[in-house]
């Protein structure tokens, strides 16, 4: 594969799936033969280092005051001194790698005040262009085919950093009227980042999560959202799964089960046939 994807996990709206996308997408990415890295960017929670149960260690770290240089480092005006002091090791020390053959830049507690740091820039362009400078001169030269970012569930300094930096989005979305109207707001934002910064930003996906089609609800949601994102709406959606919800609550994802139920082999064959789709359509291999 000659370019590396990039793709942000972004919607206005918390929990419709944004880290068990990220996670599970970059897994099945990983399982397809790519090289992938997925980035935290979601707030200091660590969401998705606890996906993969390599939160704790990351943890101690943190707590310890060695988790240095960071997530938050790499936003910072020092990072370029800092990377050519360290060399290779500054983005050595950066990732971390999971037992399911994604590596991952984990979240860090200063992306609490990382927000405001960046809203003190004044241009624009400076402000929200310093986490794309550092995928394009520090991470694509290491080779990965994906970076998969999941952003914060509202509009931000770091979600804007995001998708500035990434330039195509997955948005996970759940079933409901007022789901609808996210994806609605979901494009005004896109469309006003053009307008206002210049910046081309696309929609690669939108992705019906937690879907339970035993409810016809849910059908008639799912249609609304195929004939408003003809393009973009995924090919599969993601059965709602209880597995996940316990996978993911245990330190792994679906894929690392060993004995998934019936909606847990579906979200996974989901996953895998929506990440083909997102290589086909990002111009991966
Ligand atoms: N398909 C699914 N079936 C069942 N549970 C799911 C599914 N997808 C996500 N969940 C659960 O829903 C909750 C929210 O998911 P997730 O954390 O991925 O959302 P998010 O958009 O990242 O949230 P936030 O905005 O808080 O970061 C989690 O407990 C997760 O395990
Ligand atoms: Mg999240």
């Amino acid at each position: 594969m000659s370019e590396t994807i990039r793709l942000a996990a972004f919607i206005d709206k918390g929990g419709t799936g944004k880290t068990t996308a990220t996670a599970h997408l970059g897994v099945a990415l990983a399982r397809e033969g790519l090289d992938v890295l997925l980035v935290d960017l979601a707030g200091k929670q660590g969401d998705l280092a606890k996906t993969f149960g390599v939160w704790g260690e990351y943890r101690e770290l943190i707590d310890a005051g060695d988790a240095w240089p960071n997530v938050t480092t790499v936003f910072q005006d020092e990072w370029a001194a800092i990377a050519e002091k360290l060399g290779e090791a500054a983005v050595d020390d950066l990732v971390i790698e999971t037992g399911e053959g994604v590596d991952l830049i984990p979240a860090h507690p200063g992306l609490d005040s990382l927000d405001a740091d960046l809203g003190n820039i004044d241009d624009a362009a400076e402000r929200y262009s310093r986490l794309e400078t550092f995928l394009d001169e520090y991470i694509d030269p290491r080779g990965y085919d994906a970076v998969l970012l999941d952003l914060p569930g509202l509009t931000n300094n770091v979600s804007y950093s995001g998708l500035w930096a990434a330039k195509h989005v997955l948005a996970p979305v759940e079933m409901g009227p007022f789901e609808a109207e996210q994806a609605d707001q979901l494009r005004e934002d896109l469309t006003q980042m053009v307008e206002a910064f210049d910046v081309e930003v696309d929609l690669a996906m939108v992705l019906p999560n937690k879907v339970d089609t035993r409810t016809k609800l849910a059908e008639e949601y799912l249609e609304a959202f195929r004939e408003e994102y003809p393009e973009a709406i995924a090919p599969e959606y993601i059965p709602y799964s209880q597995d996940i919800r316990n996978a993911v609550d245990g330190g792994e994802t679906a894929f690392a089960l060993e004995e998934p139920s019936t909606t847990a082999e579906d979200a996974r064959d989901a996953f895998e046939a929506d990440a083909r789709a997102l290589v086909d359509r990002l111009g991966g291999a």
